[in-house]
Formats: structure tokens, C-alpha cells, sequence
């Protein structure tokens, strides 16, 4: 086992600016009990306790001490016997480890084994990353092929909402998109507005649309094993970036079954950029998914949530459907907050004291759930292999676990541009059964109204902080894979 720890100091900004908009959600750990750190590997829940004072609306030093402590609220129905002890998942470190091996090594010509129609994997050995942008920053839009997609764009006909971009930092940076987040605009990170279209949960009750988020990183194996051991797929929001640096686990991903879906090349918030950047952010993530595994991903993901009608609207006519995760209230939001262990802003005991409370509120409601979760960190692949799969696997009566396209009943042919035969998925950009529509901007269900919460917004950092340190963590996985 070989550890790469970096600096703690760079990475809360990193987490900071990740937790800005799309994790006002539960409460954190201020009122739980706190104790000292469980040191086993099957931990029950202690009696212990202490001071608390861990909160996600900030990035100082005595968070990050705070952040090292804490207990479970609930006693885990499973802990899987070699998890990593919670003592060991260390928050406010970003940690690499030598990574188990890939499940197969994709070679040109293999076909994923959930849908053996699909075209052959292309040969990767003259992809070159000179003719790729820059990894981690939006690419340029005057390139031949993002003006050619930007022409597409405008050749489907679909009308992209005059909507001005808006600024970093949210509702209260954005006074005038906030009084309309709701309307025309249906800002998700301002208020929880979601538009007809965006998958927001599966439809069929206890079913869990599996997603993991950021990668594929060097940490992504260690979960890959983990599911295949327990024969389960999920959808895999893969950052363009991310894929040119880590090919052959994008493949391992996609042969192994999991949905591939897009998550930008380079991490922004889509609704700060302008309508060419974001058709370039989209683009060339499709074009290095399409280069690496032969198919086209036909659903997205906005970073942080970051999307309203006009980001919507470009990604309608690039063939995306949007996907988000559950958001029940403004308190209830299925977000398990795993991201945040990497910056020290949270403990791996409130990630999974924020699962338990995710897993009350899905036997609440009537349909099923899908839960924001990553895989760029170890913290966070620990936490899920070790703890929150298991539990999940656990539970009476059992969750169905599935990739998105298959909770919404679709077959995993459905997922991309090349395999869909178009009957149960028709296109999005022709309006098929499935398209968003934007006319008088989508109106929230009963209690998912909401507007954002200020004090998040407090801890925002420039979403350079964030490309920064994924880019080092790139430079780190070329050390120690
Ligand atoms: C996975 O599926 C295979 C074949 O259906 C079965 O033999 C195996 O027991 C399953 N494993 C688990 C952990 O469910
Ligand atoms: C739903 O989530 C909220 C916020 O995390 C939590 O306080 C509440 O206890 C949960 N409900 C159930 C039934 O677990
Ligand atoms: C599905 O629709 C797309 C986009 O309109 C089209 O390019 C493709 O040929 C269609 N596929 C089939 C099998 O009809
Ligand atoms: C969104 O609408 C709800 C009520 O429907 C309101 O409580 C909330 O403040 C609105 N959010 C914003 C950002 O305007
Ligand atoms: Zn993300």
C-alpha cells in the first residue's frame, strides 16, 4: 500500500468550492453527538459524547480539526468484513493508493458484456492528448470542431432561452437570476427548480439509480471490484479530463457493465459559462467518451447541480438528457456529502450518518432515489465499499441498485447515440417523449421549493481551487499507477 498525501491546505478551497451550491442539504454535524474517533472495523454506535462543532458553511483550521472526530448515529446493519476503519479515512487529505488491479484489460474489438450489439471498443493506441484542450479548463470555442457543434446546435432548431450567464457565488451574487430562479430561468442551485425532462429520481419505489461522480480516478478500481463482487452497475458521470487521463478504466467501467454518462470536461459551473463554452464543455466530453469507447453518452450530469434552462436547453440539443439526484426538501437532498471528507469539511462519520438519513427519507416517498456520490477520492470509495453498499445490500426490504437508464426501465442500449433504436428512448433533441419542455420554465413539486442557503454560499472558492487539485490528483495517479 503506498500513500500520496498532499498538502491538506490546498484541498478544503477545492472541497469548498465542489460544496458551494450543490450540497445545502442536511444539516451538519453541529447537532450530533460527536466521540472519539471508532477505532474498529465493524463500528456500532458510540455513547460517547463530546464537543462538536464540524459545519460544511466553512473552511477554517478548527473545521478541519472538528472534521477528524465524530460518531454514527445508527448501528450499520452490515460493515463489509475489510473496510477500511472509519479512524483510518482521514478527512482533509488527498489520498492515492497503489489501486487494485482493473477487472479485464479492454482490448480493441470487445463489446460491454450488457449489451453485446454494441459497436466494437476502438482502438486507443493513437489517441493523442496534444489534440485534446487542456485538461481541467473549459476549451477554447474557436476551434473547427466546437464551431461544427455549435452549428449543429443551432441546425436542430431548438430555442436556447436568452438567459444571461450567471456569476460565481450563487443566489446571493446573482440578485436578479435569483428572483427568477424559479421562473423562466429554473435555476436547480438557486431554489431546487427542476424542469420536465431532468431525471430526478426512479420512478419504481426502493429502487436505488446507482451514480458515481468525478472520475475515473486512480482510486476508481478499488469500487469497480466491489461492485462487480456483488453484481451491481450503476452510472458513472465521467469528467472528460478525467477519461483522456485514464483511459482504460473508463473501459474497464463500460465493458464491465455500469452506464457511462457525462459530466463536462473540465468541471465548471455550466450556468457561469456562455452558451459556446458550454456547448464545448458538452462536446468534448462526448468526443473523448465516443474516441475512447466507440459510443456517445445521451445522459449528463451538471456539475454541482449547476443548471437552468438555458444550459438545459444546449444539452437538449446535444443529446443529453439531464440527471440529477433526489432532492425531497431543502433539508432533504440525497447527497451523501463524501466529497467533502477529501477537504476536511467533513467526517466520514456524518457521510454516513447523512446516508441513514437518505435511506429514511427513501421509505418515505413514493418512488425511488438517486444519491450523489464520487469516486475521485478514496475517502469517498472507502466509505461506499466499506460501508454504504453494504448497509445498502443489507436492508430488508431489499433496494433494487441499478445505473439511471435502467431504473427509468430502459435497457442499457438506450444509454448512448449508437445503440439506441430510438422506440423506448426517443432522441431528446426531436422531442421525443422524454424532452424537457421550457416554455413558461418548470414548476417544483409541493415541498422541493426552496431558496438556496446563504451561509453555503459563505464558503465559496474559485472553481479554479477545484481544477487545480484535479489536476494534481491526474499528476498523482501517473505517479502511482
Ligand atoms: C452474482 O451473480 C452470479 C450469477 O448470477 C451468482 O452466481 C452470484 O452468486 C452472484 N453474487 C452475488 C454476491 O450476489
Ligand atoms: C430525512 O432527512 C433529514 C435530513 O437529513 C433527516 O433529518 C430526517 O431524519 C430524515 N428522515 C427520516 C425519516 O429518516
Ligand atoms: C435514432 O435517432 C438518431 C437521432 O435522430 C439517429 O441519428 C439514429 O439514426 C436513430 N437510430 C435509429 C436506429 O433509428
Ligand atoms: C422558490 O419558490 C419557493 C416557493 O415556491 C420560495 O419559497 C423560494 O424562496 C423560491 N426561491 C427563490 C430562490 O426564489
Ligand atoms: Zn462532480
Amino acid at each position: 500500500m503506498r500513500f500520496a498525501v498532499v498538502s491538506a491546505l490546498a484541498v478544503p478551497a477545492l472541497v469548498s468550492a465542489h460544496g458551494f451550491q450543490g450540497h445545502a442539504r442536511q444539516a451538519p454535524a453541529s447537532s450530533a453527538p460527536a466521540a472519539a474517533a471508532t477505532t474498529a472495523a465493524a463500528p456500532a454506535a458510540s455513547s460517547a459524547p463530546v464537543a462538536a462543532s464540524g459545519s460544511a458553511s466553512g473552511a477554517s483550521s478548527g473545521v478541519l480539526a472538528s472534521a477528524l472526530s465524530g460518531s454514527l448515529t445508527f448501528t450499520p446493519a452490515s460493515v463489509n468484513p475489510t473496510a477500511v476503519p472509519l479512524s483510518e479515512i482521514i478527512p482533509g487529505t488527498v489520498t492515492t493508493q497503489s489501486t487494485v488491479p482493473l477487472l479485464t484489460t479492454p482490448t480493441a474489438g470487445a463489446t460491454p458484456s450488457a449489451f453485446p450489439s454494441a459497436p466494437p471498443l476502438p482502438d486507443i493506441s493513437t489517441i493523442n492528448p496534444a489534440n485534446y484542450p487542456t485538461l481541467d479548463k473549459t476549451p477554447p470555442t474557436d476551434s473547427a470542431l466546437v464551431q461544427q457543434w455549435i452549428q449543429d446546435v443551432q441546425n436542430t432548431g431548438i430555442h436556447i432561452p436568452d438567459i444571461e450567464p450567471t456569476v460565481l457565488g450563487g443566489c446571493p451574487a446573482n440578485p436578479v437570476a435569483a428572483a427568477d430562479a424559479n421562473k423562466t430561468r429554473c435555476w436547480w442551485t438557486c431554489g431546487g427548480c427542476t424542469a420536465d425532462g431532468d431525471v430526478t429520481t426512479c420512478p419504481d419505489k426502493l429502487t436505488w439509480g446507482l451514480t458515481y461522480d468525478d472520475g475515473p480516478a486512480p482510486y476508481t478500481p478499488s469500487l469497480l471490484q466491489y461492485l462487480e463482487a456483488n453484481n451491481l452497475t450503476g452510472t458513472i458521470f465521467t469528467v472528460g479530463s478525467r477519461a483522456i487521463s485514464y483511459p482504460n478504466t473508463l473501459r474497464d467501467e463500460y465493458i464491465s457493465g455500469h452506464q457511462i454518462a457525462v459530466h463536462t470536461w473540465s468541471h465548471p459551473y455550466m450556468t457561469t459559462l456562455s452558451n459556446d463554452q458550454v456547448i464545448a464543455e458538452l462536446g468534448w466530453s462526448k468526443k473523448i467518451i465516443k474516441d475512447v469507447l466507440g459510443v456517445t453518452p445521451n445522459f449528463w450530469r451538471p456539475p454541482y447541480g449547476d443548471v437552468d434552462n438555458r444550459v438545459r436547453a444546449i444539452a437538449t440539443a446535444m443529446g443529453l438528457q439531464t440527471s440529477m439526484w433526489t432532492r425531497i426538501s431543502p433539508t432533504a437532498t440525497f447527497d451523501t456529502g463524501d466529497y467533502d471528507v477529501a477537504g476536511g469539511l467533513v467526517s466520514p462519520y456524518q457521510v454516513l450518518n447523512n446516508w441513514d438519513s437518505i435511506m429514511g427519507n427513501a421509505s418515505t416517498i413514493d418512488t425511488g432515489f438517486i444519491v450523489l456520490e464520487h469516486d475521485l477520492f478514496a475517502q469517498s470509495v472507502d466509505l461506499a465499499t466499506g460501508y454504504i453498499l453494504p448497509q445498502a445490500l443489507a436492508r430488508n426490504p431489499p433496494l433494487k441498485i441499478m445505473p439511471i437508464v435502467e431504473c427509468l426501465n430502459k435497457p442499457m442500449s438506450d444509454a448512448y447515440i449508437e445503440t439506441n433504436d430510438n422506440t423506448t428512448n426517443p432522441p431528446i433533441a426531436s422531442g421525443g417523449a422524454t424532452a424537457a419542455t421550457f416554455s413558461s420554465g418548470a414548476q417544483q413539486t409541493g415541498s422541493s421549493a426552496t431558496k438556496s442557503n446563504g451561509a453555503v454560499a459563505a464558503s465559496y472558492f474559485s472553481p479554479d481551487m477545484l481544477t487545480s487539485a484535479m489536476g494534481l490528483l491526474a499528476g498523482l495517479g501517473a505517479i502511482v499507477l
